[in-house]
């Protein structure tokens, strides 16, 4: 606990140099967050999602010309400050608790089973806290 609050103490408002986000208009929560500069929580998530693209063609990959398993490295996004700060409500901790807890059966049995919780862990967040982005996490099912 300590620990934890130490490290939110160090992370202060930071001013990030602009980084290009242009391009995104469809995956973003709002036309208001097609802004230039992203927030480290947007850029957390936009990581999220290309591995879990990638986790995703992994696993519906024939066995036989399967490559080496993509990386799947937990990203502790809620430690992250959001575009929007009023997502931070307890609601919004638990259910990166519960996103978090399947991400790790998916990394301990890539089956597609555990990587369609996965998703669905996802789109319970986002239908309440982020809706932009829900067709493009929703192509991510694989429908086992
Ligand atoms: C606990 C809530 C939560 C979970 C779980 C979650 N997201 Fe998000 N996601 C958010 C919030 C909030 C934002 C807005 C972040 C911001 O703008 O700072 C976001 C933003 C995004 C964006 C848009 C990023 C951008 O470019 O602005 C994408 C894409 C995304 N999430 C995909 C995913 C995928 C894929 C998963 C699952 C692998 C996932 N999210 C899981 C809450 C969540």
């Amino acid at each position: 606990m300590v620990g934890g609050l130490v490290v939110a103490c160090q992370s202060g408002p930071q001013d990030v140099a602009s980084k290009n986000g242009a391009g995104l208009a469809d995956t973003t929560c709002s036309p208001g967050m097609e802004e230039p500069k992203a927030a480290p929580m947007a850029a957390a998530m936009r990581a999220m999602a290309d591995q879990a693209e990638a986790m995703r063609a992994w696993i519906v990959s024939d066995l036989s010309t399967r490559p080496a398993r993509p990386a799947w490295a937990k990203m502790p996004f809620e430690a992250q400050r959001p575009t929007d700060t009023t997502v931070l409500v307890e609601e919004f901790f638990e259910k990166a608790k519960a996103y978090h807890e399947a991400h790790r059966l998916v990394g301990e049995q890539p089956t597609a089973q555990n990587f369609d919780a996965l998703v669905a862990r996802c789109i319970a967040c986002h239908q309440s806290h982020c809706p932009g982005p829900l067709k493009r996490i929703n192509r991510l099912m694989i429908g086992s």
